[in-house]
């Protein structure tokens, strides 16, 4: 198995303070990562740090086998662009734009495909992800759900190698959390590296590995095996288990 992503000895400080320990993980191709702790754990430190949105203090981190903690803000920008897609809580579209605006915007900027084919593939992806009849419609007036599922679709327009989300359910019920993880589920199943930081079992059950994090270190990780298509109640129970083991 190849590996996508790597980081070795991540210490991250804020003001002196360290948030992340030394930490040492490594993502192969393909692979879907949950990570779950505490609030305050440091789990979104570690996503922005492994995926050059922040910078760690010492450490190695490479992507594709490339350094990326001592590259050029531009170059890292760059990667983030081409190579990574990043979905977050909230949907974080620009209001002043239609959700189709929206989606192929980074595609325009990249300027790695014509217009047209960015225009194609925007409408692709909404027909995936099902909001291609909502794509004309005022952001304001969709619900938490389709806005979510248009991030999703504005963060797989380059057709990055791994996608990153910072708890991407984390505002949605149980309903829309499900439909956005079978999506999340199918777009990793297609060959898209997965790292998703949850506080839900239920989604964290939908990955290959769930990482624990306490304090700024890595203290536990379950190995759950790919998922397949439906949710199976031995996967939720083991993974209920688990955070009952561990103390949550
Ligand atoms: N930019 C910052 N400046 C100073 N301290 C920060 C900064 N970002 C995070 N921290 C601190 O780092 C620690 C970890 O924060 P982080 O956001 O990574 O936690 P988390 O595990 O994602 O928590 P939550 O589940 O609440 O989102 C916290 O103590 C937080 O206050
Ligand atoms: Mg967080």
């Amino acid at each position: 198995m190849k590996v996508i992503l790597q980081a070795k000895g991540l210490w991250k400080e804020f003001d002196g303070t360290p948030i992340l320990k030394g930490i040492d993980f490594s993502v192969n191709e393909g692979e879907f990562i949950a990570i779950m702790g505490q609030s305050g754990s440091g789990k979104s430190t570690l996503l922005y740090n492994i995926s050059g949105m922040d910078r760690a203090t010492k450490g190695v981190i490479q992507f594709q086998g490339e350094d990326i903690l001592n590259q050029d803000d531009n170059k890292i920008s760059n990667l983030r662009l081409t190579k990574m897609g990043f979905i977050f809580q909230q949907a974080h579209l620009l209001k002043t734009l239609s959700i189709r605006d929206n989606i192929v915007l980074p595609g325009f900027k990249a300027q790695r495909k014509r217009r047209e084919q960015i225009k194609e593939f925007a409408e692709e992806l909404m027909k995936r992800t099902g909001i291609n009849q909502i794509a004309d419609h005022d952001i304001k007036k969709v619900s938490g759900g389709q806005l979510q599922r248009a991030a999703i679709c504005r963060a797989l327009i380059n057709q990055p190698e791994i996608l990153f989300g910072d708890e991407p359910t984390g505002a949605l019920n149980s309903g829309a959390t499900k439909e956005i993880m079978d999506i999340i589920n199918k777009i990793n199943v297609d060959g898209t590296t997965v790292i998703l930081v949850t506080h839900d079992a239920k989604v964290a059950a939908r990955a290959d590995r769930v990482i624990f994090l306490a304090d700024g270190n890595i203290t536990d990780e379950i190995v759950l095996g790919k998922f397949k298509e439906k949710m199976t109640t031995d996967r939720e129970k083991n993974m209920s288990e688990w955070l009952v083991k561990l103390g949550f």
